[in-house]
């Protein structure tokens, strides 16, 4: 009887909404809420009285005369519906009963950030200590590299370092707030660890599967540190992707999601997968979170990550007394993948010692990673060293980036142009969205003008644009985040060549990945 009141309830609150949706054509906020009241609905974890709530505030609202807008109004319908339907945190200390001893173990402690919320989209990118190279800082490049304004404002990017050693952890702190203080105050990037009492004793663990003991450990970890983090991204934001440290992305990942995501809205799913690797690039509902993560919890000693969530599909779906088939069939219907992939392996090393991480994702397909212009005709040269075919011709004939060895004080690139130009501006962009790391750091901008005047006018302090650099040259402008871009002043006249001038020691190559000269013919 009881249960047949909360259905009732259930269907006459979803009439309701059905009636509000349609009148007022609400926006895309209120449809997740109605899709997500739906899913409550299947799951059946709602409770009567709770709906009853709920219902009378609906129909109080629905009654009153308002003068709220729409997006105001399904503001706070979303939000009242929300705190309701959200399910409650789970109990992580029934799995982990260490936690008991301190109350704050799972509380993250947050080094950097805004604490950003109530955006669409949470990217979670745990980062462990890896016996070779660190890619953590490329892959945050790599995904803010072409946010637009709006996008940077609806995300957030929650670093998680997966470790309880304080240097290692202010290592990776340190690194992110040197290389990305624009987005870290922003409060686009979030770095945190757990409290040091999070981590059970991990040396103790059953062998199963045949892995041996130091796998069981590795995976028994990683399905604590994803918990963690999902649970900590869960109030943050409406999506939740799970990423890795070494990836990078493909442009327009973000909006290729959003569409996506559109696209299969008033569908069943429980998540999306924007990879073929493993366990990145899947997206999930927040609200869907503490189930999986109480799901994770409770088996977080058994097996590996991927196959916890497969079982999750398994239980939700799959009838045992039907064949693997059926099963098969019901669990492809709640995940949905989208193809090209948007993001792709590019570490060797995985954090599992000894473990060579050589899986691409044959389905990311190739990205452009330069921008070509027509360029005046110019002689190159360079003290900088090229990689393979990248050579500073290709990228300043638009066909190619440019690719040099680390660079050092003093290294330059010199573009002379076979007749003197009159150039009005410049734009040089360096790093592309697989090795946004390799910029020009450092890095001032020079040109050299033809007349002698303009050089002593320069020297004598007299153009406020500029300073003098040494042979002649003139610093008109200088590398930032990357990019060199900025007018000529007319009052230098004609230049008969540019020069980019290193002024210190890099750690990393670097990659021109654009080269414009807006230019006149002087008369
Ligand atoms: C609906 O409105 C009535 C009258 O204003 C009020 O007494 C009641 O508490 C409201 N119900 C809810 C659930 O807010
Ligand atoms: C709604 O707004 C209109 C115009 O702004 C105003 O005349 C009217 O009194 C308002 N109604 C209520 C119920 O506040
Ligand atoms: C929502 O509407 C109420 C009542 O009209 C108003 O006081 C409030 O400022 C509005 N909020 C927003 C965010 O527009
Ligand atoms: C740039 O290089 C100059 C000369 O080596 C040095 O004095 C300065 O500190 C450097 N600036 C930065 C921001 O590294």
């Amino acid at each position: 009887k009881y249960c047949f009141h909360g259905q009732f309830f259930i269907y006459y609150l979803l009439m309701l909404m059905n009636v509000y949706i349609s009148a007022h054509n609400l926006p895309f906020q209120l449809h997740s809420v109605y899709e997500r009241l739906l899913r409550a609905e299947q799951r059946g974890e709602v409770l009567s009285k709770e709906l009853l709530k709920v219902l009378g505030q609906l129909q109080n609202r629905s009654i009153a005369p308002s003068n709220h807008t729409i997006s105001n109004s399904s503001a706070i319908l979303e939000e009242r519906v929300l705190r309701r339907l959200l399910p409650s945190q789970p109990d992580a200390h029934i799995y982990l009963p260490h936690l008991k001893e301190h109350e704050d173990s799972l509380k993250p402690i947050v080094h950097l950030g805004q604490r950003r919320s109530g955006v669409s989209l949470v990217l979670g990118v745990p980062t462990v200590h890896r016996q070779k190279q660190s890619y953590l800082v490329n892959t945050l490049q790599s995904l803010l590299f072409d946010l637009s304004t709006a996008e940077r404002k609806d995300i957030v990017i929650v670093v998680f370092i997966a470790e309880t050693n304080a240097i290692f952890v202010n290592a990776v702190v340190q690194s992110v707030q040197t290389n990305l203080p624009d987005a870290v105050s922003a409060g686009v990037i979030e770095v945190i660890s757990p409290s040091p009492h999070y981590y059970p004793d991990l040396s103790n663990l059953k062998e199963t599967f045949g892995d041996p003991k130091e796998r069981v450990r590795w995976r028994t970890k990683q399905n604590l540190d994803y918990s963690f983090l999902m649970l900590y991204a869960q109030s943050k934001g409406t999506y939740y992707v799970q990423l890795e440290d070494d990836i990078i992305a493909k442009q327009g990942f973000f909006e290729s999601m959003k569409k996506f995501i559109a696209y299969v809205l008033s569908e069943e799913w429980l998540f999306l997968e924007f990879s073929q690797l493993g366990f990145i690039g899947k997206l999930f509902r927040t609200s869907d979170l503490p189930m999986i993560v109480e799901f994770f919890l409770m088996f977080h000693k058994d097996k590996p990550i991927d196959w916890l969530l497969d079982h999750i599909l398994w239980v939700k779906v799959c009838n045992p007394e039907k064949d693997s088939k059926h099963c098969h069939n019901e669990k492809a219907r709640l995940k949905r993948t989208y193809k090209p992939s948007l993001f792709q392996h590019v570490g060797l090393h995985s954090s599992l010692p000894g473990k060579i991480q050589n899986l691409k994702d044959k389905d990311f397909g190739n990205q452009v990673l330069f921008k070509g212009h027509n360029n005046p005709l110019a002689e190159l040269r360079s003290s900088l060293e090229k990689y393979l075919s990248h050579t500073l011709e290709r990228a300043y004939n638009g066909v190619d980036f440019f690719w040099g060895l680390t660079p050092k004080r003093g290294d330059y690139i010199l573009i002379t142009f076979i007749t003197p130009q009159a150039v009005k501006g410049y734009l040089f962009r360096s790093g592309n969205i697989e090795t946004n790391g390799d910029r020009f750091y450092n890095t001032t901008v020079e040109v050299l003008p033809t007349s002698k005047s303009v050089k002593v006018r320069v020297t004598r302090g007299e153009l406020a644009c500029c300073k003098p650099s040494s042979d002649g040259f003139v610093q008109i402008g200088s590398f930032k985040n990357g990019m060199a871009e900025g007018e000529v002043d007319g009052a230098l006249g004609e230049i008969a060549a540019m020069r980019l001038l290193v002024h210190s020691d890099s750690d990393v190559w670097v990659l021109l990945s654009e080269v414009n000269h807006i230019h006149i013919t002087y008369k």
